[in-house]
């Protein structure tokens, strides 16, 4: 099954030639086969998060949006903020997921509030910024897309 991906890097500072962390995601997407239909990097503010987020899933039709960055601490750290603002409903179990192979890996994981939430028939999930946090964030979830996509598109349980 095809997936159309969005891949929304939240930064200050980042230019998309900087993005090495949103160019390692479109590069693990297209090695399953996927399709990353877009790739855009906006500033740390809600408005533009969430206004980012809504055309990924309204206009580019993705199956899955990845945030990348602005899940931590920092008072200008607002991506599940803006998550919240323009999605459904809550999909706790791949943020779960996400933070228990992540303590495999790092104790800061636990510093992460990413979300994971359903627009429509969009997934939105919060990954972290770094490219070693990202990539091992999409270790931990790659392999359910399908299955969520199919769920979210009207599909039964095989
Ligand atoms: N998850 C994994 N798998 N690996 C990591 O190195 N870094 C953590 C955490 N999640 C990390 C991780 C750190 S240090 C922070 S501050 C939070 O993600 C939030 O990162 P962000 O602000 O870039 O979104």
């Amino acid at each position: 099954m095809d997936l159309r991906f969005a891949i929304i890097t939240c930064s200050d500072t980042r230019s998309i030639e900087e993005d090495s962390a949103g160019k390692r995601l479109a590069e693990l997407i297209e090695e399953r086969g996927w399709t990353c239909a877009s790739h855009v990097v906006v500033k740390d503010e809600i408005d533009r998060i969430a206004d980012a987020i809504v055309s990924a899933c309204d206009t580019d039709a993705a199956d899955v949006v990845l945030t990348c960055g602005g899940t931590g601490l920092s008072l200008r750290d607002v991506t599940p903020e803006a998550t919240r603002s323009v999605c459904d409903r809550e999909v706790p179990g791949i943020a779960e997921a996400m933070r228990a192979y992540s303590l495999t890996k790092t104790g800061r994981a636990m510093l992460s509030r990413a979300l994971c939430m359903q627009r429509k028939r969009s997934l939105i999930i919060n990954f972290p910024g770094s490219t070693k946090a990202a990539e091992e964030n999409w270790e931990a979830v790659a392999d359910q897309l399908e299955h969520a996509a199919e769920m979210m598109a009207g599909g039964g349980h095989a």
